[in-house]
């Protein structure tokens, strides 16, 4: 069912942990899988630095969080948000076409990190985004 990339990033998950110091955390969830993802963006002069997860979930969004961050760092913020995620499951071999959703899902949270990093949530804003 899953290729064997998807499977080693599922089991050996790069990048995940926080960004004490970062530039953008965004929480996103699929209220229909109940999975979730807290994303850590660490930006330097229009460049993705560094990139981490938190996430609670199934294989494919495990092993696509960690894709992403790995494709996301050294990326400038325009790349980062032309970033889709067609791309993530090709660059891990494929995803069944039920899991393609756990794919957006990070891909989502990327591009949701860099709009807020570029615009600032006002004061109230409780930061989570919807999915
Ligand atoms: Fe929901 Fe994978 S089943 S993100």
């Amino acid at each position: 069912m899953y290729s064997e990339l998807v499977l080693d990033h599922f089991m050996n998950p790069r990048n995940v942990g926080v960004i004490e110091d970062a530039d953008a955390i965004v929480q996103v969830g699929d209220p229909k899988c109940g999975d979730s993802l807290l994303l850590f963006l660490k930006v330097d002069n229009n460049i993705v630095n560094d990139a981490k997860f938190r996430r609670k979930g199934c294989p494919a969004s495990i092993a696509t969080a960690s894709m992403t961050t790995e494709m996301v760092k050294g990326l400038t913020l325009e790349e980062a948000l032309a970033l889709t995620d067609e791309q993530v499951a090709e660059a891990l071999g494929g995803l069944p076409e039920e899991k393609i959703h756990c794919s957006s899902l990070t891909v989502g949270a990327v591009h949701a990190g860099i709009l807020r990093y570029l615009s600032p949530p006002v004061e109230g804003d409780s930061g989570d985004v919807g999915h």
